[in-house]
């Protein structure tokens, strides 16, 4: 099959499937974010599909594989940990039909119970993906199953690509595009609904920089495998592109970039403080290839795909206390005090006194660098911002207590 035949099989599939999902899905929102447009110096707007059924938009590409498999198929199986998982779950039930989904052992159990609320049947095998995908090949053999890829499959590129088509009719003009890439199928049929009506429009995948497989395979002119490290973003870890997803991104995707670890985190810190929605590390690398300047965007009308939510509390929880740090909203201390009765009291007065609140007190009786009879004193602590904490250390100061912040 030549390019132009799998575009136009894709466009087709997105245009179709656009009215075969509507009863199932939402049509989510598409906002300017001020902040975001301040901060690049760009109109920015944000496609919220965390907002989706399931919390990501893999809803629609399941949904419109399984529509497509015809009266005789007597069930779907997949392998996944992910947002893939629940989509196939999702879709199956809603269209009538069981399914199985395979994952690692090793997947945490709020994955697990939202897999089996959406009705699928999970089985937990094997240390990682591959092995649960060999597992859910078996099943499709045993039970006559059908298969249902996460990516690299015209149908499934084919849903993701109603995002493409909302998107324009949502916002009349814009210039550029911003898409998550795991595996590429999210952005292949963004892509190709995007690059089919407006052309000029640039399309800008982003990666982590510990699962850059596209952008190696571009470089490479072929499909290679990496080993990915582990992300924040744990729905783009992919080992390789698909044949498919790599034939449509080397053809209608303009640019990869790649954001840190510490860049996704920053982004879904400011997603949540700034625009009140909560997005996973994979639905917050457009985010983050913006705030980082890595999608040079400036004076351009820009849409970034929030591509998913179902993020990990004890993740969340991980990020928000980094960002308070970074930003001078928690802060630690640390000084030398007179290891006798009294000292510590007046330190905690002062710092209650401009509204510090402790979080956490070490008091270290064996730093050999303390002077004789002093204890090494560290204390962490929310503050209302840095220039209480520059106060507090100032007040600290006046009365005897040398302390350096240490954030
Ligand atoms: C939230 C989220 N965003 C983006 C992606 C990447 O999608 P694709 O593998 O189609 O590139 C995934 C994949 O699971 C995902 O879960």
């Amino acid at each position: 099959m030549s390019f132009k035949e799998l575009w136009e099989s894709i466009l087709k599939c997105s245009f179709e499937a656009q009215e075969v999902i509507k009863p199932y899905v939402h049509v989510t929102p598409v906002n300017l974010s001020a902040t975001l447009s301040r901060i690049c110096g760009a109109d920015v707007f944000l496609k919220y599909e965390n907002l989706q059924k399931t919390g990501s938009f893999k809803v629609r590409g399941a949904l419109y594989k399984v529509s497509k498999l015809g009266r005789s198929v007597k069930g779907v199986v997949t392998a996944s940990a992910g947002n893939h998982a629940q989509g196939v779950a999702y879709a199956a039930s809603s269209l009538g039909l069981p399914s199985v989904v395979v994952m690692p052992e090793s997947a945490s159990t709020p994955k697990v119970q939202a897999t089996e609320g959406y009705g699928a049947e999970v089985i937990l095998y094997g240390k990682v993906y591959d092995d649960a995908y060999q597992k859910a090949l078996e099943i499709r053999e045993a039970r006559g199953y059908e298969f249902i890829h996460a990516f690299n499959d015209v149908e499934v590129i084919g849903g993701q690509g109603t995002i493409g088509l909302e998107i324009i009719n949502q916002i009349s003009d814009f210039d550029i595009v911003i898409v998550p890439v795991g595996g590429g199928g999210l952005i292949s049929g963004i892509a190709s609904a995007i690059k089919a009506k407006k052309p000029q429009v640039k399309v800008i995948g982003v990666e982590p920089e510990a699962a850059p497989k596209m952008l190696l395979s571009l470089s490479s002119g072929k499909p290679i495998s990496i080993e990915p490290k582990p992300t924040i973003a744990d729905g783009l870890v992919a080992k390789t592109p698909g044949e498919i997803t790599f034939e449509v991104v080397s053809n209608l995707v303009d640019e990869i970039v790649t954001v840190s670890e510490e860049e996704i985190s920053e982004a879904i810190y400011i997603t949540l403080e700034r625009q009140k929605t909560l997005v996973e590390g994979a639905g917050a690398v457009g985010v983050a290839a913006l705030i980082s300047g890595k999608a040079n965007v400036k004076g351009k009308k820009v849409v970034a795909v929030l591509s998913g939510g179902n993020i990990d509390l004890t993740i969340l929880n991980k990020v928000l206390i980094r960002g308070l740090v970074k930003v001078g909203r928690i802060v630690k201390i640390s000084g030398y005090v007179p290891d006798a009765p009294g000292y510590m009291t007046r330190i905690l007065q002062i710092i209650a006194h401009h509204r510090g609140n402790v979080l956490d007190i070490a008091h270290d009786r064996s730093d050999l660098k303390a002077p004789a009879w002093h204890a090494k004193i560290t204390i962490l602590f929310e503050t209302p911002g840095p220039s209480s904490t520059s106060e507090i250390l100032r007040k600290l100061k006046d009365e005897g207590f040398n302390f350096i912040n240490e954030s």
